[in-house]
C-alpha cells in the first residue's frame, strides 16, 4: 500500500502501534535540495533535528518488539540522529555509503 501524505500525519493515522517489522526511512537531509515544491532546508540544524525526532519517535512506537529501523541521513545530520536514537534503541551498525559524489569531489578540503 502506498500512502501519499505528510509522514507524521500518515504514520499516526494509518499504521498501528507495534505492528511494523521493518522501517526504512529516507527523509529529506536538510541540504537544500528541491523536490518539486518542497525545498529540503530548515532554518537551523536544531529545527531539522526536532522535526526528525518527531517522526522517529512515531516510527519507534510503530515497531514490533523484534522490529528494525534503517534511517538514511546526511553526514552533517548523523550526530543528532545517532545520539537521539542511542538513548532509545540499540544501534547495531552504521552503514556508510562510499561513493564518488558523481564526480564532484572537494578540491580544497576533505569531502564526506
Ligand atoms: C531523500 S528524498 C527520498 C527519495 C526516495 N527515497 C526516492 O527514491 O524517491 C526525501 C523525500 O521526502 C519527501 N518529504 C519531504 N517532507 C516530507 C514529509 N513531511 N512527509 C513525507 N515525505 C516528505 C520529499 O518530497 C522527498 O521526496
Amino acid at each position: 500500500m502506498v500512502v501519499h501524505g505528510d509522514a507524521i500525519d500518515v504514520l499516526e493515522r494509518v499504521v498501528e502501534d507495534e505492528s511494523v517489522h521493518l522501517v526504512f526511512a529516507d527523509p529529506p537531509y536538510n541540504i537544500g535540495k528541491s523536490f518539486g515544491e518542497f525545498r529540503d532546508k530548515w532554518p537551523a540544524d536544531k529545527a531539522y533535528a526536532e522535526w526528525c525526532y518527531q517522526w522517529l519517535d512515531i516510527c519507534l512506537r510503530k515497531l514490533a518488539d523484534d522490529g528494525s529501523l534503517y534511517v538514511m541521513t546526511s553526514t552533517q545530520a548523523m550526530p543528532y540522529l545517532d545520539l537521539w536514537l542511542r538513548d532509545r534503541c540499540s544501534v547495531q551498525s552504521r552503514i556508510v555509503w562510499h561513493y564518488d559524489s558523481s564526480g564532484v569531489q572537494a578540491r580544497r578540503y576533505f569531502g564526506s
